[in-house]
């Protein structure tokens, strides 16, 4: 099992997902024993709100079974970079799976790709790059909080993909990344990206590549935009990803019928007639109880009518109720906004200083 690959049955020392419902997701280690606080090792039995599950029986099962729990049942899935963000343990703030499909499109990464992170935060979106360059690429991620470096470093051995991954312990704004023409992107979630702009110049590879800097504030957009201008970067562009949730409702509307307006059309020139403004005003007269042939067995079709009573026009008009999807009038989705820009080739003069394409010209 890696979480960067497929694999078919579960083993032991393999990490699982084991699904109970949307909001019920837990990460889950196939170990046969665990240890208790005080140092003994017990035999590994996870306790949920459907019971129990012992977890040395998923050993051999293959991804995707439905595992029966004391009171009830769960499916036990393989992990994913998505399933990952939605379970894993918080240090942090993450990113979700709107804002990284965006920023793992958006910055263009591709198997071979060197990428460049900090903070490496919880690691939810550190996964999803790893995912992306596999298995040739690398991601070098950075963060200035030691047991976060320590703790991501942990889930990259358990999930298998140590190799395509550096953690580095580094203030990456006070020494910058290290890293001097190698990267093909480099992705900031920091709370003063701006300072860590001109070393992203450094570590981008000459030949040319992709910056995103993650952040809630619109005042640290600006900031950031005003320095990656400065430095040379360009096609600088901000981005924000919401999530329009739609929920399924039975909705009733009155039903329009232009068979019903009996006397309208025939009648349109008896019933039109001049206003003391000079305008013209049209009367109808709807009749009731016409029903189209196809419609009277319609079980959506209301049997309770609304009468209408507008000027001399009455009608009375039958309700048709149907399943739609209806927008939530407030919505939350801020998580922050996502400012691309992309940092252009540069192109080395015989014994001079690298210029962009643009200056060559
Ligand atoms: C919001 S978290 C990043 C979350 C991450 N994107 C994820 O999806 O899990 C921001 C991280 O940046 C780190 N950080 C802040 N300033 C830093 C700096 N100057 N150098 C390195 N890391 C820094 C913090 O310690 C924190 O872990």
């Amino acid at each position: 099992m890696s979480l960067a690959e497929y694999g078919e049955r579960i083993r032991e020392n393999d990490r699982v997902i084991l699904y109970i419902s949307f909001r019920q997701i837990y990460p889950l280690f196939v170990t046969p024993e665990k240890c208790t606080k005080s140092g003994q090792k017990v035999e590994h039995v996870f306790q949920t709100t459907y019971g129990a599950l012992r977890v040395s029986d998923l050993i051999g099962q293959r991804f995707g079974t439905k595992v029966k729990l004391t009171r009830g049942y769960a499916y036990v899935l393989h992990p994913t970079p998505e399933l990952w963000s939605k379970a894993l343990p918080h240090r942090t703030q993450i990113l979700y799976a709107t804002d990284i499909a965006t920023i793992l499109l958006q910055l263009e990464i591709r198997p071979g790709s060197v990428v460049i992170e900090s903070g490496t935060g919880s690691g939810s979106l550190s996964h999803s790059f790893i995912r992306s360059l596999w298995p040739s690429g690398h991601l070098h991620t950075f963060d200035y909080h030691e047991s976060r470096v320590k703790a991501a470093q942990q889930e990259f051995q358990e999930h298998q993909v140590g190799p395509a991954v550096s953690v580095r312990h580094r203030d990456v704004c006070a020494e910058g990344f290290d890293l001097v023409d190698v990267a093909d992107a480099v992705f900031l979630d920091l709370p003063h990206p701006w300072e860590a702009v001109p070393h992203a110049v450094q570590a981008l590879k000459p030949t040319g590549g992709r910056l995103c800097s993650f952040s809630p504030c619109m005042e640290q957009v600006q900031k950031t935009c005003q320095v990656l201008r400065k430095c040379g970067f360009q096609e600088v562009t901000t981005l924000e990803c919401l999530l329009r949730e739609f929920q399924v409702r039975k909705i009733s509307m009155l039903e329009f019928d232009p068979t019903r307006v009996s006397k309208t059309e025939a009648d349109s020139s008896a019933n039109t007639k001049a206003t003391t403004e000079g305008t013209t005003e049209v009367t109808t007269e709807v009749t009731t109880g016409v029903k189209r042939p196809l419609e009277s067995d319609s079980e959506d079709l209301e049997s309770k009518p609304v009468t209408t009573t507008n000027g001399s026009a009455k009608a009375t008009i039958p309700e048709r109720s149907f399943v739609t999807g209806v927008p939530l009038l407030n919505m939350p989705g801020h998580t922050g906004y996502l400012t691309f820009a992309t940092w252009p080739a540069q192109i080395k003069l015989e014994d001079g200083p690298f210029v962009t394409d643009n200056d060559a010209v």
